[in-house]
């Protein structure tokens, strides 16, 4: 077992390690102050282990309910989200009472909304259940809903007491969400460690896997301590995220998955950064090969001005500039802030 202290505007553990979902509320209870809360999972994950949490709860004297929604992108929305209102409003949920997200980004990242907003804010628990949530977005405090102009568009910063990830759920997650979760882990090793990215390089990461969220989370605990409200160093977690987004844009979000697109987004990125003489080292061939080993692509059928077009209309556009991640090294980000029109050269020419 490894814990993980993030020191952000509310400290907290995160604790990573097999098996520790049955003894889960030992740690719950430690971090909340009241006994009522309630479980937000969906209708695939609620099934595996909402029943194993919610007894391990209920025999530490906890009152507990559960809220299960259809799983899937498109209940991170602000239906679901009044339906979730509705709810804890109906079981009398108090401000001293929590909520506790079991599953995925989307059941993180609407979960923590509700728990930011709902009485101006109660206390939430994060126990995040895909790699891509153990890795990344359960830890941070970044929150949100999906409008129909765009995904993650109504948000709030907000960070959970604990977060639990038992490596133990990984071992049903469908091999396609695995992978998905690998773009983010090669993303950590490009942006802060030449060491992850070796790590994961070498292939059966599987072998390795607590080893490699460690990592990633401790890599995620020291930007968001550094720059939690996103305005500076933060940006660097968004790299391949620009072109990634495009992509997704591009293919209605019913194409590559978020972590594969980003994962193109990475490459292509490099592969133009390079040409451009801003980069100077050739990464862009160790990178393409960490990729194929760990099963991600790093192309798309995607003509570069429907890219270009698709990109700029990113969170990270800024006016007449866009904050453009590049990794001129491995192990190492830079925010390079680029006007449009050299943006548009580096992307189509
Ligand atoms: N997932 C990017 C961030 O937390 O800033």
């Amino acid at each position: 077992m490894n814990k993980i202290t993030v020191k952000a505007s509310q400290s907290y553990d995160v604790i990573i390690g097999s098996g520790l979902l049955a003894g889960g509320a030992e740690y719950i209870s430690d971090v909340l102050k009241s006994r009522r809360t309630v479980i937000v999972s969906d209708d695939n994950v609620y099934p595996l282990y909402g029943e194993k949490l919610k007894a391990s709860l209920t025999a530490a004297g906890f009152e507990v309910s559960e809220f299960v929604f259809p799983h899937g992108e498109q209940s991170k929305s602000h239906e679901i989200l009044l339906d979730l209102y509705g709810f804890l409003a109906a079981r009398n949920i108090t401000r001293s009472d929590s909520i506790i997200a079991l599953g995925g980004g989307v059941t993180g990242d609407m979960s923590g909304f509700a728990a930011a907003t709902y009485l101006r804010g109660i206390d939430y628990v994060q126990i995040p259940t895909s790699l891509l949530a153990q890795i990344d977005s359960s830890v941070g405090g970044k929150t949100a809903v999906d409008i129909p102009a765009g995904k993650n568009l109504v948000g709030a910063f907000k960070q959970p007491k604990l977060v639990l990830a038992d490596t133990d759920t990984l071992s049903t997650l469908p091999e396609a969400f695995f992978d998905d979760g690998m773009g983010e882990a090669v993303k950590y090793g490009m942006i802060w460690s030449e060491e992850l990215f070796e790590l994961i390089a070498g292939g059966n990461i599987r072998d390795h896997l607590e080893e490699m969220i460690v990592k990633c989370v401790d890599i995620k605990r020291e930007v968001v301590e550094t720059d939690e409200y996103d305005k500076g160093l933060r940006m660097i977690l968004n790299f391949g995220h620009t072109l990634g987004h495009a992509i997704e844009k591009t293919q209605n979000f019913c194409g590559l998955s978020h972590g594969k697109a980003v994962a193109v987004g990475m490459y292509l990125m490099t592969k133009a950064a390079e040409k451009h003489g801003i980069i100077t080292e050739n990464i862009s061939d160790r990178l393409k090969s960490c990729l194929e080993t760990n099963g991600l692509p790093f192309s798309a059928d995607i003509p570069a001005d429907t890219l270009f077009e698709n990109s700029i209309n990113d969170k990270k556009r800024f006016s007449d500039d866009i904050n453009v991640i590049i990794c001129k090294t491995i192990g190492k980000a830079d925010i390079v802030k680029l006007p449009i029109s050299e943006y548009k050269k580096l992307i189509t020419e």
